[in-house]
């Protein structure tokens, strides 16, 4: 059984001067091909669930997150992304998740601390992690839409870990959700990063990190999918905030996008089958890839 708190992994990336990967899952498949491949690559990993997931798969899901997680020898920490509120965030917190995200991020300043804080009260209480978020990314943050970015300052993202007592700090540094991140060059506030790194002392975090790599979109676009435009965050950018502090990675679209483009593929390809099996398994495959290719940039292959 190797469920593990969030921080534990954290402390040991920031030491090792790796990221440890968030890949979001939202059904068996994903969650099946992301453990896969963590196996495989020896990594550590965050098994991380919405509440949009949860909404969807209900508390099964995450108790399937449970059970891969205490069947496999690799450490992972169950972790409630990007938690709506404290009601959710103590749910997840009795029901087992070593890890959870209060995502107070559109709250003031004020707000945002008073959540977090009750929140990271009865965490604690139990040996579960937090992380929390200052600034907000452009577009939709689960239920929380802002039109543009609001960078993260690091004096005040040193008030606020101090006053919250937070593990880790989710950051705004010019990245978003989504498969539409720049409209030209992909752009990341980097100084403003390794000033925050400097004022701050939990391990950070980065959100909205998909990289939407150019051949899964084309693949998706061969078989129907309408994605023109997509742009992600480059590999090499993602490197270097690694270099400047970012201990975790959260990457969402890339596994959507890949499913997805292999499940169009599969239908596409094989008119008579309709066993849903024979179907989805491509998709396993093809979301374990993009796992293990992120696993290798983010330098956590072998750090389990
Ligand atoms: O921020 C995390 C996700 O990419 C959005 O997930 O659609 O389950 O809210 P969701
Ligand atoms: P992407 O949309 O870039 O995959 O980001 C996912 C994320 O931040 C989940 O919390
Ligand atoms: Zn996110």
């Amino acid at each position: 059984m190797v469920l593990v708190a969030g921080k534990k992994l954290l402390q040991k990336a920031q030491k090792g001067g790796y990221a440890v990967g968030a890949f979001n899952i939202s059904n068996l498949e994903t969650a099946k091909a992301v453990v896969s491949a963590a196996v495989e690559a020896n990594a550590p990993i965050f098994l991380p669930l919405t509440s949009g997931a949860l909404k969807y798969g209900g508390f099964e899901l995450a108790g399937l997150a449970l059970a891969f997680a205490r069947k496999v020898h690799v450490p992972v920490a169950v972790h409630l992304d990007h938690g709506p509120s404290f009601e959710v965030a103590r749910e997840c917190i009795s029901f087992g998740f070593s890890s959870v995200m209060i995502d107070g991020s559109a709250l003031p300043f004020g707000g945002n601390v008073s959540l977090t804080k009750k929140v990271v009260a009865i965490a604690h209480k139990k040996g579960v992690s937090v992380e929390a978020e200052l600034g907000q990314l452009k577009g939709r943050e689960e239920a929380v839409f802002s039109a543009k970015h609001i960078y993260t300052e690091p004096s005040a993202a040193a008030r606020f870990v101090k006053l919250t007592g937070a593990d880790s700090l989710a950051v705004a540094i010019g990245t978003s959700h989504g498969a539409y991140k720049f409209k030209g060059t992909p752009m990341l506030d980097f100084k403003r990063l390794s000033e925050i790194a400097d004022a701050v002392n939990v391990p950070l975090v980065l959100h909205g990190a998909s990289s939407v790599p150019k051949a899964i979109v084309a693949a998706a676009n061969r078989y129907g999918a309408r994605l023109s435009g997509a742009r992600g965050v480059p590999e090499s950018h993602i490197r270097n905030a690694i270099r400047l502090g970012i201990c975790k990675v959260n990457v969402d679209t890339d596994l959507r996008i890949a499913f997805t483009a292999a499940v169009r593929k599969a239908l596409a390809e094989n008119r008579s089958v309709f066993d849903p099996r024979e179907l989805l398994s491509p998709a396993i495959e093809a979301v374990k890839d993009v796992v293990m290719r992120r696993i290798k940039v983010l330098g956590s292959e072998g750090k389990a």
